[in-house]
């Protein structure tokens, strides 16, 4: 049996059962890096206070540093007994340095302590995941540059509205992954101060300098209130919440290139190697990866909605509960993290089936919008003009023809302003080449845009 770090006050063992239950080793080990981090520069405090002597902090570091590299080498046994990660290590530690070990926890508790280390975890999480979405903005500014050319419907509705470059389309899921990327830097902004120094929850009497362990873990300052600092996961639900967004657009965006994969589309053609085989339909050729993001997006929901029910009503300051904060912390981030970058991977195999789309650019009365606005820009009110328009369409319909192979005589006879420079108007190219408003489509617009996205870019990394 595992001498407990609180033995002194207890008669009897923990039954067996409760120990195997209140442990979350299996979960927080994953924090170990940072739970070391943590403890050298506690230790390195401690020292330059003269609360413990240099002798001390340096056996203590070294052994921290051993303990590191076992775990990382898999030579470290992970106890259950000893519950949590913070408890594993100073045991380890005690056991390799002695008496020198069991100074470590000095003007310090579990409860600042896990507070600690799950913000470091966010902020190198974070970061990473942010690096992953600025490669997939690279991707997407690339796939929008190499398909400059190629016009697609954008649909309202499921229905066809009107011709949009394709570059335009790709570069809106550019601007969501762009306020991803701020609502992460915002995240770790606003969690950047330290609670190391909170102890329990009321500080300490030891003459601790919480502004230097701050500044060596990298933090911009200490928290204020030492009840806030081990109460709060704020920050947890805003990096669940940010992950949630991250997911929602990626879903958005599998769902599009899903449908876009789709026989009755065939806009696309994802790579081989990003798609599956069915056991029994020997055609198929299934876009899995991009439904199974579409489906762990459900998960990382899930996660949300875990941590905010876990802090709901929940008395301050720190109770167990939140011992389970870190489940849908590490599933959301690791999730995200894994989604990024096999969506990127997938996206970059895709290719756009360039002559079916343009066969069908006739389908749908793609230009209807610029006919009323032509009939518009002739002094006819725009809801007339829309009226008229919607006749025309009509006609069309009646009569299966489409908008361009409607002869001037034809369209005159729905209002004498038509002339012959409406079939200007009315084509694809000239439809999309006139949308030069700040933010539409032109081929100009959307090639002025890239090059700003690129300075964005450039900037963020
Ligand atoms: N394993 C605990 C957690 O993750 C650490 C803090 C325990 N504190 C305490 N007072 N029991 O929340």
């Amino acid at each position: 049996m595992v001498k407990k770090l609180w033995g002194g006050r207890f008669k009897d063992a923990t039954n067996a059962d409760a120990e195997n239950f209140t442990s979350s080793i299996d979960v927080d080990k994953d924090l170990y890096s940072f739970d070391i981090l943590g403890s050298i520069s506690h230790v390195e405090m401690l020292s330059k206070q003269k609360i413990i002597s240099r002798g001390e902090k340096n056996k203590i570091i070294k052994g921290l540093k051993k303990i590191k590299s076992e775990i990382e080498l898999d030579k470290f046994n992970f106890s259950h007994e000893l519950e949590d990660i913070h408890m594993n290590i100073e045991d380890s530690l005690t056991k390799k340095v002695g008496t020198a070990g069991k100074k470590v926890h000095t003007a310090r508790s579990r409860n600042d302590q896990v507070a600690t280390d799950i913000k470091l975890y966010i902020k190198s999480m974070a970061e990473s995941l942010k690096l992953d979405i600025i490669k997939l903005q690279k991707s997407i500014i690339k796939k929008s540059e190499k398909n400059i050319d190629i016009i697609i419907p954008f649909y309202t509705h499921l229905q066809r509205a009107q011709p949009i470059l394709a570059s335009h389309y790709l570069l809106a899921f550019f601007e969501m992954f762009l306020r991803d990327t701020e609502r992460i830097n915002q995240t770790i902004q606003r969690l950047n101060q330290n609670p190391l120094g909170a102890c329990a929850g009321s500080g300490t009497s030891f003459t601790i300098d919480r502004f230097y362990t701050s500044k060596k873990l990298g933090f911009r300052e200490p928290t204020r209130n030492s009840i806030d600092s081990v109460s709060d996961r704020d920050y947890v639900i805003d990096t669940i919440y940010s992950c949630s967004i991250i997911m929602m657009h990626l879903s958005r965006f599998c769902e599009d290139l899903i449908v876009w994969n789709s026989s009755e589309f065939n806009f696309i053609k994802i790579g081989d190697e990003f798609t599956t085989g069915s056991s029994i339909m020997p055609q198929k050729k299934n876009p899995d990866i991009l439904e199974l993001i579409r489906g762990k997006c459900s998960l990382v929901y899930g996660d949300l909605i875990s941590i905010l029910t876990n802090l709901k009503g929940l008395p301050l300051s720190y109770n167990r509960d939140l011992q389970e904060d870190k489940i849908p912390l590490f599933s959301a981030l690791k999730t995200s993290i894994d989604c990024v970058k096999i969506f990127t991977r997938n996206f970059d195999s895709i290719e756009f089936n360039t002559k079916h789309i343009m066969s069908g650019m006739n389908l749908g009365f793609l230009t209807a919008t610029d006919l009323a606005d032509y009939l518009a820009k002739n002094d006819i009110p725009f809801r007339k003009a829309h009226h008229i328009t919607g006749n025309i369409v009509a006609y069309c319909e009646k009569n299966n023809k489409n908008l361009s192979s409607l002869s001037l005589l034809e369209l005159q006879k729905f209002s004498k302003v038509i002339k012959k420079d409406v079939f200007n108007f009315i084509s694809i190219e000239n439809s999309v080449a006139s949308k030069k408003s700040y933010g539409g489509t032109s081929k100009e617009n959307v090639k002025k845009m890239v090059n700003k996205y690129k300075k964005i870019l450039l900037k963020s990394k």
